[in-house]
């Protein structure tokens, strides 16, 4: 059940909720509306041990309030509280308060001057969604979150209700992009993948097109076909379109689509296959973004290009030494199955490219050398363009997600070449992650081209923040972000 936001200027004591949530920053240094809490409180918190750290939290009586309790959070230091501190902070509520119905906070007023309200704002919905996030399907004794209302308090009359539901869209699709990816693979076939994304994207001002069978040979698509071939479950690809009345730009999204990644004949061991139900991460991100193109009334025109399959190894499938022929005409030799991310999006992205956009971004859980490079909570970050490739780096820094940009070596290019085709699908057992966007490079024809790895931070093998344990919906608020502040490159 969704959460609902409220803005509110009744002062804190008189909000009538189950919890009211204060700040207070370190040393102690109460927050806006704690001063309702009376004059020796400061000497209270001493006692309890409570320091102000950032995420600290502190359950007191409600005496003199009209809550029903009150519940201290910490900042950390009060002048470099950011967007994302109050992103996290409004998590930490979210789940301290999913055995309630009710919160409100004054956290709007809690960051420093220089900090844009409307930013803090959608911040705190999307925090309050994404920390609360819960993925019970599966679970017998699951206890969902009782959690319905939020109330931001703030002292002045200022309308940012705008802000709350924009972060709220945006939480929202989140939130879908880490149900997808966590569901199990066995429950998100090619095939069901796909009818997912059309029911979320019903009635949100975008068409969706899904080829299967024999559409997808009359579109020339030989990397997903060659993919899909070993699998009894037969792929799709999904394209959806954004396109509002005089666009200002156009922009296109790929997503890798792989439900499953078994590696194929080049099997994974056991170990390596047990979190690749997340390999169609990329796909659900541009998913979960066109979902709120319409609704933040972005300005471009935007095409999302989703090749959705599974790897398998059947009887049937593509074996090391094979050729297939990309959509642009090019033909790889696969002398590696487990390299399928790669075929599949060289389809995508010379589809992509027909449509002469001013410019492309993939992500793709594409590499374990990603991984290696920049660890779990970077995604690497390449391009073909450095304005494009500066444009995306800022996007993803307004949205707090991590990424490091990565070079697409010339010099490494010569890895790439086959024998018997114009290039195969490997390259040495160095900078995997390079070779890997080197490859795509070859399909994207002459537009700026951005690609995110996003093999890390797609998932986290921890709780970490409003990150919880399972899929991320890493590289939703970045594409986001990039659609809304979009300019032709
Ligand atoms: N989906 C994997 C990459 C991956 C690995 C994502 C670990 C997340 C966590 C991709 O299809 C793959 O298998 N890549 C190979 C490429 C290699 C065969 C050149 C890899 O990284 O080992
Ligand atoms: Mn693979
Ligand atoms: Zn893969």
């Amino acid at each position: 059940m969704p959460v609902s936001f409220e803005l509110s200027s009744t002062a804190s004591a008189r909000v009538r909720t189950d919890v009211l949530a204060l700040p207070v920053y370190a040393g102690r240094v109460l927050g806006p509306g704690a001063e309702a809490l009376g004059a020796g409180i400061a000497d209270f918190l001493a006692e309890a041990g409570f320091e102000g750290k950032a995420g600290e939290l502190l359950a007191l009586p409600a005496t003199d309030v009209a809550a029903k309790s009150v519940l201290l959070i910490g900042l950390g230091e009060q002048d470099k509280v950011t967007v994302d501190g109050i992103r996290l902070a409004a998590s930490t509520l979210a789940r301290r308060a999913a055995t309630h119905t009710s919160f409100a906070t004054t956290l709007l007023d809690a960051g420093p001057d220089e900090l844009d309200r409307g930013e803090v704002a959608q911040a705190i919905a999307e925090g309050v969604i994404l920390g609360g996030y819960q993925f019970l399907r599966y679970k017998k004794d699951a206890k969902p979150s009782k959690l319905r209302k939020v109330t931001v308090i703030r002292a002045g009359r200022e309308n940012l209700q705008w802000a709350l539901e924009r972060g709220a869209v945006v939480g929202e699709a989140v939130a879908w992009a880490r149900d997808i990816v966590n569901e199990p693979a066995a429950a998100k076939s090619p095939a069901a993948f796909a009818a997912a994304a059309k029911k979320l994207l019903r009635g949100k001002g975008v068409t969706v097109e899904v080829l299967s069978g024999p559409q997808l040979a009359a579109a020339k698509l030989g990397g997903l076909i060659g993919v899909g071939q070993g699998s009894e479950q037969p792929p799709r690809f999904v394209k959806i379109t954004y396109s509002p009345r005089g666009a200002k730009g156009s922009l296109a999204f790929v997503g890798k689509g792989v439900v499953f990644d078994s590696g194929g004949l080049s099997l994974k061991p056991p170990a390596g296959m047990e979190t690749m139900k997340t390999d169609m991460a990329g796909g659900a991100a541009v998913i979960g973004a066109m979902s709120t193109l319409a609704e933040l009334g972005v300005e471009a025109k935007v095409v999302g290009y989703v090749p959705m399959v599974e790897n398998m190894p059947s009887g049937a499938a593509i074996r090391p030494g094979d050729v297939l022929t990309i959509r642009n005409g090019k033909t790889v030799e696969v002398l590696n199955t487990d390299a399928e991310g790669r075929l599949i999006l060289a389809d995508a992205l010379s589809m992509a490219s027909e449509a002469k956009p001013d410019a492309i971004v993939d992500l793709a859980t594409l590499t374990g050398a990603c991984l290696v490079a920049l660890g779990d909570k970077y995604a690497g970050l390449m391009a073909n363009d450095d304005d494009w490739r500066g444009q995306v780096a800022d996007a993803a820094g307004r949205a707090s997600e991590r990424v490091w940009a990565l070079p697409l070596p010339a010099e490494y290019r010569k890895q790439l070449e086959s024998e018997v085709a114009d290039l195969k699908n490997i390259g040495t057992s160095y900078g995997g992650a390079l070779t890997a966007g080197l490859f795509l490079q070859e399909f994207v024809a002459d537009v700026p081209w951005a690609h995110l790895d996003i093999a890390g931070p797609a998932r986290a093998s921890a709780d970490d923040g409003y990150n919880l344990r399972g899929g991320t919906g890493f590289g939703v608020r970045t594409l986001v972000e990039l659609a809304e502040g979009f300019e032709a490159p």
